[in-house]
């Protein structure tokens, strides 16, 4: 795992947001898995200033999208799809035909989460997977106690989550959602968490055990997963010290060789 703590959340939106640019106009047909919440609108705000300014096309770009309320219309302001197109979707070149979103009202619920994960076959796999993280460490919606391995399906939300994402207002129980199996096959996770109330999820993310009581401490088990976070965020991490060195030192960090080089050559 790579660990990023920056020094304020528009550093974190920033950070994560380059990374999908260059991405984006490196690899033609870049498959993106996105995410919501409100993490996610600073992220997305900085890429539709990076589209507004001709940094970025999205014209040959697949988005994914992790998880969806069930039993919502896509209209309706509570749902993922309401919020992907008022956010992102309606003001950026993605082809609606590229724009993937579980069904909210499928005939058939099953059917419909075996064709998200033919969907995202199909289109080769998601090449990076952007994430936010629970207060309770659910990615997607996979809730504490969540298989490791299991792929998209019908997941029930905790009181937690209602709480977190509806406030007072009675919101739906159910999601369909990529099963943390299908976001680990994701070839880069990127997540981002912001603010103090992040903090004791990422510590567990990070510095706890594997485990699905915490489903994004999963990610410590993939090879290229990397966690961009504010000092808030990062409040709890005990070795706090070790990942802000490495990150400042990245460029010696990853070519060390270049470094015992230059000594040598020195002596
Ligand atoms: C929802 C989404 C998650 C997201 C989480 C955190 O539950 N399903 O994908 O990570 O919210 O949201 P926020 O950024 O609002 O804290």
């Amino acid at each position: 795992m790579e660990i990023i703590i920056l020094p304020s959340k528009e550093d974190v939106y920033k950070e994560a947001s380059e990374r999908i640019i260059s991405l984006v106009n490196r690899l033609h047909n870049a498959v993106l898995g996105l995410a919501t919440g409100r993490t996610m609108l600073g992220v997305y705000e900085v890429l539709l200033d990076a589209y507004r300014k001709g940094r970025v096309d999205f014209s040959s770009v697949v988005t994914v999208n992790l998880d969806e309320y069930l039993g919502l219309s896509p209209e309706d302001p509570l749902s993922f799809h309401h919020y992907m197109h008022e956010h992102f979707f309606n003001h950026v070149n993605i082809k609606k035909e590229n724009q993937l979103i579980p069904d909210p009202l499928p005939g058939d619920v099953e059917k419909e989460c075996e064709d998200y994960e033919k969907a995202i076959n199909r289109r080769g796999g998601i090449d990076l997977q952007l994430l936010g993280v629970g207060k309770d460490g659910h990615i997607g919606f996979n809730e504490p106690s969540s298989s490791l391995q299991a792929r998209t399906r019908v997941k029930t939300l905790t009181d937690e989550t209602l709480k977190d994402n509806f406030g007072s207002t009675e919101g739906p129980r159910f999601a369909i959602t990529m099963g943390i199996g299908t976001i680990m096959e994701a070839k880069e996770i990127v997540l981002v968490a912001v603010g103090e109330e992040k903090a004791d999820a990422i510590s567990r993310a990070v510095e706890g055990p594997v485990t699905a009581s915490c489903p994004a401490s999963a990610l410590q088990l993939h090879p290229i997963a990397k966690v961009i976070i504010d000092t808030a965020a990062a409040r709890l991490l005990k070795r706090k010290d070790y990942y802000m060195w490495v990150w400042e030192h990245k460029k010696q960090v990853e070519k060390p060789h270049l470094l015992y080089k230059k000594k040598r050559d020195e002596s």
